[in-house]
This record gives structure tokens, C-alpha cells and sequence, in this order.
């Protein structure tokens, strides 16, 4: 197991390139079982959960060639219906080759992924999602299983914005009989890049992007080429480092449009943010200032981004509030960010943040992707040096971290840990 060990302190200047969204790319490369025929995907992130689920897709049949940042699939035959355990349990984003799956074969089994690092996260919305398409849904030894000789078109509202759910939902529609309108659907930027790709491929979907989608499902969809938008977690989180830094970061490939709510909140803070077509410069003039944020379904402020900012409270100007309102505990990096010296108060969904003169280096574990990503943020501004273990959770989701922030002037590097962790 490797760690990341940081020396604090260094101002971040420079440009980052953002690589391709891991949450577009996840639901884009499952969607390619919905049909034989080539799919070509391009700005692929080189990260841990694609290459799990370029795995998945090999063990259900399709022809997966990838490299670097391309991959092409061919899912002429589907030779298996069932999404294993071993690797279910490492991504739950497997969950989303269960609609394509019985959309197609007209059966499907996925292990049911099991607890987060992040509170409960159940699959409640995407089953029932199925059973109204008429799949008969059942669980058994820790696997969903989904039965339905053809779905069929229908009316679902969903309790809560679902980004995963609206994705296994709008893929399965897109092979049923008749029209399905999916009501309270989740808006996020990468439940319109999967639309497009589908739609390139011949689904009729319309509305993606709203939270009314409807979809006249369609017999069969064909290959089709797509490149993936720009991770805004990824350019986010490089923008707070160089918040924390007191830096000059430019972040570019970006869509400045997906980050609003994150932007709005780095200026609240004190930052001078411009924004162009595709990049986004953020420089810090003065002092770094207490903002209040909560996190919601997009547009709002993304939870992907909360420990973040909770590490940049940490050194900001007076009192923080940090509102968790999409997951139920997603607070694990709170602790390590003590450990650190930051004063943080945990009320429920609610954090609250004085900020400190400075924090201080520490060894660290990381929890879960983005707690990952705060502790970095933090490591980066903190006195000395901190280590930051567990880094495979980083390896989910972030392209090339330390090489793109040595680039940017941190002291950061990797190694594999010398001693055993209990
Ligand atoms: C996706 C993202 C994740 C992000 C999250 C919220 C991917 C691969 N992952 O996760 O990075 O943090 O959106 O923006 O895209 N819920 C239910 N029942 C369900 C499904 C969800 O109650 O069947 C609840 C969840 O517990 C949570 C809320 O709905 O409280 C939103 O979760 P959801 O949007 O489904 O998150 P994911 O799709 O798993």
C-alpha cells in the first residue's frame, strides 16, 4: 500500500489540465452493453474505477480494448448476466450495468453493494425504478436479480434526485417498450453526457438536464463515439488547493458552467475568480474569509466537494457552516482534519468551522474519494509534513494527483508504506 507525503506550505501557481469526469465515464462505459456495434470513448480519466469497469464489462462479454485515455467496446455478444461481488464491492458504481443488463438480456444480476465509508447508500430508488418498468426485481444471497422478457415504458417519480438511479433508469428506458418519463429526475452535468452518447446511439431522450426526462424507447441502439466532459470535482478540488495556498491556479479543459456553485463559493471566500470558455483562473489577494455551504443535488454545491471546503474553512477567517444534505454521514475526514489542528464541531448534518491561523502536519488516513481529496487540500497549506495513508481511495478517482500538483509547485510525493497499518 502507498502513502502521500506532503511538505506544506508552497504556493500553488501554475496550470492544471482536467481530465475527463469518472462520473460520466462510469455510467458512458456501461451504457455500451446496451447494444452490439463499435463504441469509441475518448478523454477516458486513468483511473482505478474505469479500469474496474472496462473488468466489469470484459467478465459480461464485451471486447474491451483500452489505452491510455481511449477505450473501444464492442458488446456484439453479452456472455454473462451477473456482476460478481469481488468487483461490485470495490465500485458500487457496478450498479449501473443492471438496467443496460435487463434492458437487453432480459435479465440481470448484480451483488448489491454492501456499506460506504459514507453512510447508507441504498439502491431502493433504481429497483423500484425497474420493477415499474415491469422487471421483476428479487434479492437472494446478496444479489439483486432483475427478470422482464421487455420492459415497458412508464411514468416513475423518484423521492429523491438519484445521479446513479436516473442513469440505470434512462438506460434501461431507452431500450423499452413505449415512452417513460422519469419525474424528480437528478440534473447533473454527467446525466447529460451519457443522454448525448445515448442519443448518438439512437435513443430518443429529451429533457436531461431537468428533472423531467422522457424516453420513447427505441428496439435497438448501435455503436458511437463520444468523448467525455471535464471532471468538475477534479478542477474543484485544484482550484481549493490553490485557495488554501494562497496561489494562482489556472484550471483548463474545464466547463467553468458545471462549477457555478463551487466558483460562488471560492469568491465568497475571498477569491478573485475568472472565468473563460474552457478554464477558469483563481488567484487569492487577500484574506482567506469564513463562508457559509450546503451541499444539495446539482446545481447546487456538490458533496463531492464538501470536505474540500471544510478543509479550507479550516484556515479561513471566523465561523464556517457546512451542511451535509445529500449523504447521511459524510463527515469521516473531520477527525483526520483535527488531527491536523483544525476546529471543527460536528451538530448533526451540520459542521462548524473556526477557522485557525495554521494547521499542522500529520499522518492521516483516508476514508472514502473526496475526504481523500480534503486531507491533500489540507496537507498542502499544513506546517510540515503530512502522510496521507490509505491513498488507494484517491487512486479512484484522481488521474496523475501528485504529478499534476508537483506541477503546480507542491512538495508532494508517493511511496509505498514501510510500516504496517492496524
Ligand atoms: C453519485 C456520484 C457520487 C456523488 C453522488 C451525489 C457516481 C458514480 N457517483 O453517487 O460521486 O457523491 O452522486 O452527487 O456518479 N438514494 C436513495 N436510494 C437510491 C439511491 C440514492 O435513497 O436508490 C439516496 C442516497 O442515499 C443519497 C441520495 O439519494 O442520500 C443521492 O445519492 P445518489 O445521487 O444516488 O448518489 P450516487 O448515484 O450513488
Amino acid at each position: 500500500m502507498d502513502e502521500i507525503l506532503i511538505n506544506g506550505g508552497n504556493r500553488l501557481s501554475g496550470e492544471v489540465r482536467i481530465s475527463g469526469a469518472k462520473n460520466s465515464a462510469l455510467p458512458i462505459l456501461a451504457s455500451t452493453i446496451l447494444s452490439g456495434g463499435e463504441c469509441v470513448i475518448t478523454n477516458l480519466p486513468r483511473v482505478v474505477d474505469v479500469l474496474t469497469m472496462g473488468k466489469l464489462l470484459g467478465i459480461l462479454g464485451a471486447k474491451v480494448s483500452h489505452e491510455g485515455n481511449r477505450a473501444v467496446i464492442e458488446a456484439d455478444m453479452i456472455a454473462s448476466t451477473e456482476a460478481p461481488y469481488d468487483l461490485v464491492k470495490t465500485m458500487r458504481a457496478s450498479v449501473l450495468v443492471l438496467g443496460p443488463l435487463v434492458a437487453r438480456c432480459g435479465e440481470a444480476k448484480v451483488s448489491l453493494p454492501g456499506g460506504c465509508a459514507i453512510g447508507s447508500r441504498p439502491v431502493n430508488l433504481h429497483l423500484a425504478g425497474l420493477a415499474k418498468l415491469g422487471a421483476e426485481i428479487s434479492i437472494e444471497h446478496g444479489y439483486i436479480t432483475a427478470r422482464a422478457k421487455r420492459l415497458k415504458g412508464a411514468r416513475i417519480y423518484c423521492d429523491t434526485p438519484t445521479v446513479t438511479g436516473t442513469e440505470n433508469l434512462m438506460m434501461a428506458a431507452s431500450l423499452a417498450d413505449g415512452v417513460t418519463m422519469l419525474e424528480n429526475a437528478a440534473k447533473e452535468p454527467e446525466i447529460v453526457d451519457l443522454a448525448h452518447f445515448l442519443v448518438k446511439r439512437g435513443a430518443r431522450i429529451h429533457g436531461a438536464g431537468t428533472d423531467v426526462i422522457t424516453i420513447e424507447g427505441v428496439p435497438q441502439l448501435h455503436g458511437g463515439d463520444h468523448d467525455v466532459i471535464p471532471d468538475r470535482i477534479e478542477a474543484g478540488t485544484y482550484l481549493a488547493a490553490g485557495a488554501m495556498t494562497r496561489g494562482e491556479v489556472t484550471v483548463t479543459h474545464c466547463h467553468p458552467s458545471h462549477l457555478e456553485a463551487v466558483l460562488m463559493k471560492l469568491r465568497e471566500a475571498g477569491a478573485d475568480v475568472q472565468e473563460e470558455k474552457d478554464m477558469v483562473h483563481l488567484t487569492m489577494p487577500g484574506t482567506l474569509k469564513g463562508t457559509d455551504v450546503k451541499t444539495l443535488p446539482f446545481p447546487g454545491f456538490p458533496t463531492d466537494m464538501q470536505a474540500q471546503m471544510v478543509a479550507l474553512m479550516s484556515l479561513a477567517e471566523g465561523t464556517s457552516v457546512i451542511t451535509e444534505t445529500v449523504f447521511e454521514s459524510r463527515f469521516m475526514h473531520v477527525e483526520e482534519l483535527r488531527r491536523m489542528g483544525a476546529d471543527i464541531r460536528v451538530e448533526g448534518n451540520r459542521l462548524v468551522v473556526t477557522g485557525r491561523k495554521a494547521l499542522t502536519g500529520a499522518p492521516v488516513m483516508a476514508s472514502d474519494l473526496r475526504a481523500s481529496a480534503g486531507l491533500i487540500v489540507a496537507g498542502l497549506a499544513a506546517d510540515g509534513l503530512t502522510q496521507v495513508q490509505r491513498v488507494y481511495h484517491l487512486d479512484r478517482g484522481y488521474e496523475r494527483l501528485e504529478e499534476k500538483l508537483r506541477a503546480l509547485g507542491a512538495d508532494i510525493q508517493r511511496r509505498p508504506m514501510t510500516t504496517k497499518m492496524q
